[in-house]
């Protein structure tokens, strides 16, 4: 979704906010806009384009390079998509330029009660930011007035404020939306995302909500909301480097789906060296239940979670959509643990259930392969993914760790070696499987014709079958449902017709037999079926058959070959795989 760059310091503004821009473009946006320091005229200067950042270095290439500027992305929410609606946004006088990321709630509500008679120039919830600095400092220092400002804002908001009575001067505010300040040889850097920081960042600090700051002539002042100086900590900066590259590798999707083998492999690696915080194990074992929470894919890795963790607890793990759990929160008992899945640790949906949390004063735990994120912080324990930058919007190797994490730590409780062991061989199988991932464009020349799609199955193959479907929905637009093979009569069989394409996954041996009995039921309608499965339970028609593995472990595998099928399916339509129409790679607004 949005992201942020700023820069203060010698004279790279122009170059950063544009390499920063980019390195943002994974997150998803739709314009982009920097607002750059003009030295001869002493004034800042914005630029704005819908479309690539790439278009955005055209027309600033006239630019001449500076030591303050900010930039940022749009992914729109409020008002559609144009140059007018995309950030560097001004006040109704022109003082207070404002790029900002997250939701004003209140927005409407502050422009009645404070802006009367202004005109309003784009649909946004932002511009009302920049107009009330600039009311406010009719009457008050610019500290004041973004004090009161940021009294009033109510939602969600990492912003840069410059200002054109005092071009030498920087301002940032957070609440909800992250916003980090890094430093390198003096320079100060700012990005709503540690991936967009240059790669030789020395130190960085991630800034807590309800803070803010102040850069004059590259000296830093920190202040809480209400005013109060504070000190920010910095902590050293690991550059990911290659790990945010795409190298030899067409998609970012594709070399991660091929990372999936070594991120098994190191996490099994990393917990049997290091353990799981006993502390953690304790808390998990004194839990009446433990209620997981997420989104997308993270839900998916969620649901087979459940099945591990109730297998090891013997005690209900309830999972809940995070959006629906934030408004709506359930019945939970009498002494939870909650846990968080967010592969990027920002998902707003999430961050929304934080207040309801807290009010059970329970303990957290934060699944996520963003550890210095805002879930991670909210968090009393935190397990690390260390799966490195996912990059494709389509997460495919946060899902498979995510379930490996959660395994690893069921082994850790019950002392089971063996399971770590099972893990390994599935990486193994999933290495040998993904070498040869080429011969999955034949299957999905063939099956995958129409505009529509199902996977089918029962228990972990039903929710293998969800997670399937969602990948290729999001990245071939091919209308995919997942359903329980159970179900079949109860609805869905009423859309099988001649040559409607159905994925069948078999990977449980108790409900093999009825999955394999609607496989022919949708046959006998003219439904093309393509089957998944392992060795005991298949049969010689069967598309890709596995080697047998741990049963309870079965989605880490048959969850591959679905993640190359939805790659395939978008390649051969010629779509932007990494990039989907529509979607972000981290959904920050709920
Ligand atoms: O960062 P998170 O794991 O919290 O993200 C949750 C979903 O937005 C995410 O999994 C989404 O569904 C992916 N695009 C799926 O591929």
């Amino acid at each position: 979704m949005c992201g942020i760059v700023g820069y203060f310091g010698s004279d790279k503004a122009r170059q950063y906010l544009l390499e920063g821009l980019e390195r943002l473009e994974y997150r998803g946006y739709d314009s982009a806009g920097i607002s750059i320091l003009d030295h001869e005229k002493n004034r800042f200067v914005s630029v704005k384009t819908v479309g690539r950042v790439e278009t955005l270095k055209k027309r600033t290439s006239h630019l001449k390079e500076a030591m303050l500027g900010m930039g940022h992305t749009r992914w729109a929410t409020h008002g559609g998509v144009s140059e007018t609606n995309a950030h560097p946004h001004y006040a109704y006088n022109g003082r207070f330029i404002v790029v900002h990321n997250g939701v004003i709630d209140n927005y409407k509500t502050l422009k009645a009660d404070h802006l009367k008679g202004i005109d309003v120039v784009n649909d946004t919830n932002t511009e009302v930011i920049a107009s009330l600095l600039a009311r406010f400092a009719e009457k008050m220092t610019v500290e004041d007035a973004i004090k009161q400002t940021l009294d009033l804002l109510e939602g969600s908001f990492a912003l840069l404020i410059l200002d054109q009575d005092h071009p030498s001067v920087l301002y940032g505010a957070k609440n909800k939306s992250p916003l980090i300040l890094a430093t390198s040889n003096g320079d100060w850097y700012i990005a709503s995302d540690l991936l967009a920081l240059p790669s030789n960042t020395e130190r960085f600090h991630v800034m807590s909500d309800h803070t803010w700051f102040k850069l004059e002539n590259k000296t830093l002042t920190s202040y809480q909301a209400h005013g109060a100086t504070i000190d920010f900590d910095f902590e050293a900066f690991k550059d990911l480097g290659p790990l945010a590259e795409r190298g030899e590798h067409a998609h970012f999707m594709l070399k991660e789906m091929l990372e999936q083998p070594q991120i098994l492999e190191t996490l099994v690696a990393h917990h049997q060296s290091h353990g799981f915080d006993e502390a953690l194990v304790t808390a998990l074992k004194e839990a009446s239940s433990l209620e997981i929470i997420a989104a997308g894919t993270s839900w998916h890795a969620g649901l087979v979670g459940k099945h591990l963790l109730e297998k090891t607890l013997m005690k209900p793990v309830n999972v809940h959509i995070a959006s629906e759990f934030a408004y709506h929160p359930p019945f939970v008992s009498e002494h939870p643990l909650f846990i968080f899945i967010s592969q990027s640790g920002e998902t707003a949906d999430l961050i929304a259930c934080h207040p309801y949390i807290k009010t059970k004063e329970a303990p957290l735990l934060t699944i996520t392969n963003v550890p210095t994120s805002s879930l991670s912080r909210m968090a009393d324990y935190v397990l690390d993914l260390k799966a490195g930058p996912e990059i494709a919007v389509a997460s495919t190797k946060a899902y498979t760790a995510q379930i490996t994490m959660i395994a690893l730590l069921c082994a850790h409780i019950t002392h089971d070696q063996a399971l770590s062991n099972d893990i390994l061989t599935i990486a193994s199988s999933m290495r040998e499987f993904l070498q040869d991932h080429i011969k999955i464009q034949p299957l999905v020349k063939e099956l995958l014709t129409n505009h529509h799609a199902f996977y089918m199955g029962r228990g972990l193959d039903y929710l293998t079958g969800l997670e399937a479907a969602l990948k290729l929905k999001e990245i071939s637009y091919i209308q995919t449902e997942g359903f329980a093979a159970g179900e079949l009569k109860h609805g869905t069989i009423a859309l099988i017709e001649e040559d409607t394409p159905i994925i069948a996954l078999i990977g449980e041996a108790s409900t093999s037999a009825l999955t394999r009995n609607n496989i022919h039921e949708v046959e006998a309608r003219g439904a093309k079926a393509l089957v998944i499965s392992f060795k005991s339970l298949s049969e010689p028609t069967d598309a890709i058959i596995f080697e047998d593995v741990n049963p309870m472990l079965s989605p880490l595998l048959l969850v591959v070959p679905t993640q190359l099928i939805a790659y395939y399916a978008a390649l051969m339509r010629g779509l932007d795989i990494d990039k989907p129409r529509n979607l972000a790679k981290s959904v920050t607004v709920e």
